[in-house]
Order: structure tokens, then sequence, then C-alpha cells
């Protein structure tokens, strides 16, 4: 017997953290969700009613999503040296979780909007004990994120640490916004 394809729906919860600051995002304001995968920060923000735009080299688990009223999905190559695809744009909220291309850092501080907010959680060096990522072009470095935001943007909340969930992991994480 042929077994048809399941198609690609995504289920993961959103990351509690993200979550915790959505609210913290000027009400409707644009969100960029950068290395979205199956989007599940797109989600969030869509069912919060915010516009979103979701980029990611592989869009294909958004498919479900597509037609979406206030969702513009992106297929892009972030790592391959073309000009930054939001060149000009700012947005009230930029998101990324669990992914880094560290020469982009400087890019997603800047396309933070007067009175939004930059919510980022990606893996830091000290995961190489738990499993993947290890290369440590992936793994940010101790403070690295208070690092980029400084002078720029106001920190909320900053974390440096190790988590057991969803898995035990290293990781980093702020939440900051840029004064009105
Ligand atoms: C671990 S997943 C995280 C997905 C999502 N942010 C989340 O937390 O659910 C990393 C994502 O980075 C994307 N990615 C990796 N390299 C990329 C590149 N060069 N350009 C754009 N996206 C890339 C992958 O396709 C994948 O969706």
């Amino acid at each position: 017997m042929t077994k048809t394809p399941t198609p690609h729906v995504h289920t993961a919860d959103p990351s509690p953290w993200i979550s915790r600051f959505a609210g913290f995002v000027p009400p409707h304001g644009p969100i960029l969700d950068l290395a979205c995968g199956g989007g599940r920060h797109a989600r969030l923000f869509l069912d919060l009613g915010h516009p979103v735009t979701a980029a990611d080299i592989d869009i294909s688990g958004m498919t479900d999503l597509a037609g979406r009223p206030g969702l513009k999905l992106v297929a892009v190559d972030l790592e391959s040296g073309q000009p930054w695809p939001f060149a000009g744009q700012t947005f009230a909220g930029v998101v990324v979780a669990n992914y880094l291309y560290r020469p982009l850092l400087a890019r997603l501080v800047e396309s933070v909007a007067p009175g939004g907010m930059l919510i980022y959680e990606t893996f830091a060096l000290g995961n190489e004990q738990f499993g993947r990522p290890r290369n440590p072009d992936f793994l940010l470095r101790p403070g690295e994120l208070l690092a980029v935001t400084a002078g720029h943007l106001r920190v909320l909340a900053y974390e440096d640490l190790i988590v057991d969930r969803p898995k035990p992991a290293a990781v980093q994480r702020i939440a900051a916004r840029r004064e009105a």
C-alpha cells in the first residue's frame, strides 16, 4: 500500500521566553520572525493581531498558513551574502529563536522600531555538553546579546543559563526595547 505523505503541520509550542514578552510589543505593530522554521512564533503573533513577516530559507513548514491575512512569507538564504532583505524597514517586534548568524546581529538591533522590542533566544557556549548545536559559530558568547544591544536598546530582561526544558541546553535570551 502506498503511504500518503503527512502534510507538514507545525505543532511546537512557542518558546515561553518569546510568549512572556510578546505582550510588550506595541499592539498591532509589525513583527519580523527571522528564521521562522515552522512558524511557531509567527503563529503566536498573528493570533495576537500583529502583521508578521516570516523569513526562512525553508518555508515549507508554513504552507498551511499561505494566504493568511497579515502574513508575509519570505523565502531567503540569510547567509548568502546578498543584501539584507528588509533594508529600510523597521518592526515593532524582531523575534528570533534558536538561530544565530552572527553577521546579522547588528542588523536585527537596527530593525527594531522606536518603542519596539527585540526578543531573542538561542543556544550559548556551553551547549556542547548537551548536544547540537556545538559549532561555536552557532553559539552565543557570554554577554553577547547584551553587547550587541548596548547603547541602542533598553534591556528589560536577560538570561544566560542552563535550562532543562524543552531539553537540557545552554541558552542566552534577551528582551530589549528601543526607547520611543
Ligand atoms: C532550529 S530552527 C528554529 C526555527 C524557529 N525559529 C523556531 O524556534 O521554531 C532554525 C531555522 O533556521 C533556518 N535557517 C538555517 N539557515 C538559514 C539560512 N541560511 N537562511 C535562512 N534561514 C536559515 C532553518 O531553515 C530553520 O528553520
